[in-house]
């Protein structure tokens, strides 16, 4: 088995197998930020992935992904359903969104996700070189880091938290939350999106097991685990670039017109999850056309909705109300060839979402509660122009990095409705001058900002960053980027150690 001194471990691989509409097998970019983030990162860089390649039974042999070596994880049915659909998903994702939908309890669950945890840290310990370094991400692999730790404890071992970490009151419901505690203090680093969310851990680890800690640093046993936010981010200048192209041009140009030439297109881009506030979003479009502050014929509704984990029920429930929804809007609103909303379920190559963020006046991105949400970040990035308003949820991790966007609180009827008007109407004067704040701001902290700041806190020497690629447009740029905002330069971002 080759093994690398870099070692990614997610859920899920960068490449998902998918049928074509001929009905062959091919593979595809995985859906979601945590591969949006992490896949521009590692290209190039001798690094292992360990994920799973997203369907039932044997694991699949991968070819390298641009330079990156795919190691996968099989996953059977009863795995999927009982780890991936059920304790992932329908407790403890529901739960980490302030329960904007009821976290579900079962024990079969929690066996599932320990069994396959204990995979994961199997499939790395056989992959990762003598004193490598391990990166394991998000959620569904809380357990990884303590299991690895048992296997390994020669590997320097760090863990990113994608979602939000839920405040002690919720946190405190899970029947197993000291196991899952315990788990990410397996690692030497425990990154979280935002500062609010290191604190709630601190807390926690106080609370339920009793170990010294403060916001940045906890001691278990002999060792000391740092702590700390890390807002993830995006390849801002591959964005900027793709979206400068003559070409997306001329296509955001010709979806204009395909739209019908309206005053103004307000655009959304989600993954269909009910953390994202779709919902709701259309009920204030729907009140502003009924109540005629929005016409049809000046502005349009792009609605895309990429339909995510289909099997758990509360998502199933909320696809059919969201088309239920979009439907009556249509159905009342619209006219022959002028609809009121665009409703679209693909999945877009790059260069298209690059248009259509180059054609949206407003882009609407109101999440209940999101851990980051890079589409916000996309968008900003896509923006060459300069134009261009983000209507942004205060509840979006996003939020507290981007204070010039047109915030609102999704849960707010009339606020959210307020925001959307005050987007549309806002001068080209202040929509310019918001988006220039936002565009520097993206510039410094990209997603090679982000590898820095957690790879060198989780290596101090700092000589990790050497083990990267240096090939161009990868972490090359690294070098470029400035040093990571103090906590005193960038009130979101606050790093462990020091
Ligand atoms: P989440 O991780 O919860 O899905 P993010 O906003 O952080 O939310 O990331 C979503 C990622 O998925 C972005 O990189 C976005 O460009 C991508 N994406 C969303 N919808 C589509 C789509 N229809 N086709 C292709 N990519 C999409
Ligand atoms: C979020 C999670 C990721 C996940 C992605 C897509 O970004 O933080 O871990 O991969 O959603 O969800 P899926 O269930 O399709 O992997």
């Amino acid at each position: 088995m080759r093994q690398s001194s870099l070692v990614v471990v997610a859920n899920r691989l960068p490449i998902d197998d998918s049928v074509a509409p001929d009905g062959a097998c091919e593979w595809r970019r995985s859906p979601g930020g945590l591969v949006g983030a992490l896949h521009p990162l590692l290209r190039h860089t001798p690094a292992t992935w360990v994920g799973w390649a997203g369907g039932a039974g044997s694991a699949p042999a991968l070819p390298d992904v641009d330079g990156v070596r795919m190691h996968t994880v099989a996953l059977s049915r009863d795995d999927l359903r009982d780890h991936y659909e059920g304790f992932s998903n329908a407790t403890l994702w529901p739960l980490y969104h302030d329960a904007v939908e009821q976290p579900q309890h079962h024990r079969r669950w929690w066996e599932a996700y320990q069994r396959v945890n204990q995979r994961f840290a199997e499939a790395t310990a056989e992959v990762a070189e003598q004193g490598g370094i391990v990166w394991v991400q998000d959620y569904h692999l809380q357990l990884v880091p303590g299991l690895l730790r048992a296997l390994r404890p020669d590997l320097r071992i760090g863990f990113f938290l994608h979602v939000p970490f839920p405040p002690p009151e919720l946190f405190m419901q899970l029947p197993r939350r000291a196991e899952l505690l315990r788990g990410m203090l397996g690692a030497d680093l425990v990154g979280f999106q935002r500062a609010q969310a290191a604190h709630n851990f601190a807390q926690l680890v106080t609370k339920v097991l009793e170990l010294p800690a403060t916001d940045r640093r906890i001691g278990i046993d002999d060792r000391v685990v740092r702590i700390g936010a890390f807002p993830v981010s995006i390849d801002t200048a591959e964005m900027a670039a793709l979206a400068a192209r003559p070409e997306v041009a001329a296509r955001a140009r010709r979806l204009r017109r395909d739209l019908g030439d309206p005053r103004q297109v307000i655009l959304s881009v989600d993954r269909m999850d009910y953390t994202k506030g779709i919902e709701q979003r259309l009920k204030a479009y729907s009140e502003l056309l009924a109540s005629g502050d929005v016409k049809v014929r000046d502005t349009v509704l792009v609605q895309v909705a990429m339909p995510s984990r289909e099997r758990v029920g509360q998502y199933q429930i909320l696809r059919e109300r969201i088309e239920r929804e979009v439907g009556r809007i249509n159905g009342e609103f619209g006219r022959v060839g002028e609809p009121a909303i665009h409703y679209l379920t693909q999945p877009f190559d790059r260069a298209e979402l690059a248009a259509l963020y180059r054609v949206a006046d407003v882009m609407a991105v109101t999440p209940l509660r999101d851990g980051m949400n890079l589409v916000a970040k996309e968008y900003v990035a896509a923006r060459v122009d300069g134009a261009g308003a983000l209507l942004l949820s205060e509840f979006a991790g996003t939020a507290a990095e981007l204070p010039e966007a047109y915030l609102v609180n999704p849960h707010d009827l009339e606020g959210l409705k307020q925001g959307l008007c005050a987007a549309l109407r806002a001068s080209p004067t202040d929509v310019g001058q918001r988006m220039r704040a936002m565009r520097a701001y993206l510039h410094q902290h990209d997603i090679r900002a982000w590898a820095r700041s957690y790879l060198s806190a989780l290596d101090e020497a700092g000589a990790l960053i050497n083990r990267l690629a240096s090939t161009d447009g990868t972490l090359d740029g690294a070098a470029r980027v400035p040093a990571p905002a103090t906590p005193a330069a960038s009130p979101a971002t606050h790093h462990a150690g020091g």
